[in-house]
């Protein structure tokens, strides 16, 4: 089936869409291969023994596990030849070697599931260098990521001059924006809104000064027209030029970045078993792609590696609903894949996932483990508080501590929750910094980050802890056998009124994530 883009479809921040996207078309969900065997799978699978939490498992083993992990760093280091290191980002040989390493273990398992690709656009920015002088001071900055480069790729040279309110209005750049470098305080809405409007009102360059103490590091997410070379600066820096501003006195300043946006296309990876009710679907996500600087053996290839485990072992049992797997590609950029994924499905086929679960980064070193809190209270859609339950009741049944995390869009969850369809999943921790009191229930190392190697290149085969990666690929084969098996007492979907659509969107504008990146 092809599904030509269409670019005037809901487009939630952080989605790359620019006209740039409307002429090709993107193959949707695409079947590999012929699919003749297909009665003759379902004669032979449907004889297996019935899958259930406890069953399913059971068939996990720690050795299983590294033994994708090995495999998956190793196809990271194809990339070094390009990269100088190993990697699987998008648009590395690295990731593209992931995605068919999934594909092909897939589609080894005698016609068990139903395996097809999802191609989309994805952007990917290059910041080589960049440059900020105001007055006579050279100020230490972080230039937006995807940001434009300056005119030419060259050095600007313009007065400074500061935006009223926090730029959200594009009435709050007047007259003088026009040529000049602009400062920004950070707050309110995203980055990107804010160099759009610079942009709109003529500004060369922008200049996001941040409103609490600190460096300030963000991305301006989906390119729009308009968007100027932005930068990020800290409070501290910015303050005493705003004074001067303040006061009359006229500041002249140079900028410059050389960067570069492109779009490639990538793609993301869905495997659903031929066994089961179609139209009742246990969906479950992990991630294909790494960041750039590293080949992400725990981020996440702890998690996408589970996935693949217990797809493998399923294939042990017949299933009563069906199961469906996703690889999601771009989830580094910005949650790209599974926001498109999400995104383009029909209205028929939302109703047809009954619940979607993300496992992202299932065996940090300084683990904690984290359920996302999803709950009724905070609007999230009916059975996704029914999920946290779950999770609290499977670790309790592993004999392990948990902690509970806010759900608010650091993964491939939020494109679903978006869509109506209930989300949840757990973790065991990126940069946050673990507590005493999680070293008592963890172990650990407390004041350190419980990822101590996240995004960085020692993401490699030393940063994966074992028993923890052991517990979380149990947890995971449970929620698989439990609804494979039954949904019994699991809410029903049905479709949502436009008025609590609307409310969980007021509610998101508060996010100052979308995946890693800080939007806000
Ligand atoms: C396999 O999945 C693709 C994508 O969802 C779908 O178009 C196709 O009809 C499916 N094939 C079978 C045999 O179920
Ligand atoms: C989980 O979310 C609920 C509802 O918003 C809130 O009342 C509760 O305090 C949260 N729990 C934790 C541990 O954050
Ligand atoms: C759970 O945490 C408590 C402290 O809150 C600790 O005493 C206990 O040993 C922990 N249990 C496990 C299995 O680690
Ligand atoms: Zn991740």
């Amino acid at each position: 089936m092809y599904v030509k883009f269409n670019p005037t479809a809901l487009i939630p921040l952080g989605l790359l869409v620019t006209s740039a996207f409307s002429s090709p078309t993107f193959p949707q969900q695409q079947p590999l291969g012929p699919n003749d065997d297909l009665s003759a799978a379902l004669r032979i699978h449907s004889k297996k023994p019935s899958v259930d939490a406890e069953s399913l498992a059971a068939t996990i083993e720690t050795k299983n596990l590294l033994k994708r992990a090995y495999a998956l760093y190793n196809i990271a280091k194809i990339s070094e030849l390009e990269f100088g290191h190993p990697t699987r980002v998008i648009g590395s040989k690295g990731h593209v070697a992931t995605v068919e390493y999934v594909k092909r273990i897939l589609s080894s398992l005698g016609g068990y599931y139903n395996v097809s690709e999802q191609v989309f656009p994805a952007v990917s920015g290059y910041i080589y260098e960049s440059h900020l002088v105001i007055g006579h001071q050279v100020v230490d900055h972080r230039a937006m990521s995807l940001t434009p480069p300056t005119k030419n790729k060259d050095t600007v040279f313009a007065g400074v001059v500061a935006a009223k309110n926090d730029g959200c209005l594009e009435s709050d750049f007047g007259e003088d924006a026009k040529g000049a470098i602009v400062l920004i305080e950070r707050g309110s809405c995203p980055f990107g809104q804010k160099s759009e409007n610079a942009g709109k009102a003529g500004a060369v360059a922008a200049v996001v000064y941040n409103n609490e103490p600190g460096s300030l590091s963000g991305t301006l997410g989906t390119p729009l027209e308009h968007h100027v070379a932005t930068f990020g600066i800290s409070r501290e820096d910015a303050l005493p030029i705003l004074e001067k501003l303040k006061a009359g006195e006229e500041i002249d300043g140079s900028a410059y970045i050389n960067s570069e946006v492109n779009v490639i296309k990538t793609k993301n990876v869905i495997a659903q078993t031929v066994l089961g009710d179609p139209d009742n679907c246990v969906m479950l996500g992990g991630h294909s792609d790494s960041v750039e600087e590293g080949p992400g053996v725990n981020d996440d290839g702890s998690g996408s590696m589970t996935l693949l485990e217990v797809a493998v072992q399923l294939t042990k049992f017949s299933v009563n609903n069906c199961v469906r797997f996703a690889w999601w590609s771009g989830e580094e950029e910005g949650l790209l894949g599974s926001t498109w994924y999400a995104l383009h499905l029909t209205a028929e086929e939302n109703q047809k996932i009954r619940l979607f679960m993300d496992y992202d980064m299932l065996a940090s070193v300084n683990f904690a483990y984290q359920i996302y809190n999803a709950t009724d209270a905070e609007g999230d859609p009916k059975g996704s508080e029914e999920l946290r339950n779950f999770y609290i009741e499977g670790y309790k049944g592993l004999g392990v501590n948990y902690t509970f995390i806010p759900f608010d869009g650091r993964s491939d969850y939020v494109g679903f929750i978006e869509a109506g369809i209930p989300a949840g999943g757990v973790a065991t921790g990126a940069e946050g910094i673990k507590t005493p009191e999680e070293v008592e229930m963890f172990g650990g190392k407390a004041g350190e980050w419980y990822d101590p190697c996240y995004h960085q290149l020692c993401d490699d085969l030393t940063n994966l802890d074992e028993k923890a990666w052991n517990v979380n690929a149990r947890l995971v084969a449970k929620s698989v056998g439990k609804y494979a098996e039954s949904f019994e007492g699991f809410p029903e979907r049905t479709p949502e009124d436009a008025e609590v659509k609307a409310a969980r969107k007021e509610s998101a504008k508060k996010w100052k994530y979308r995946g890693n990146k800080l939007i806000m």
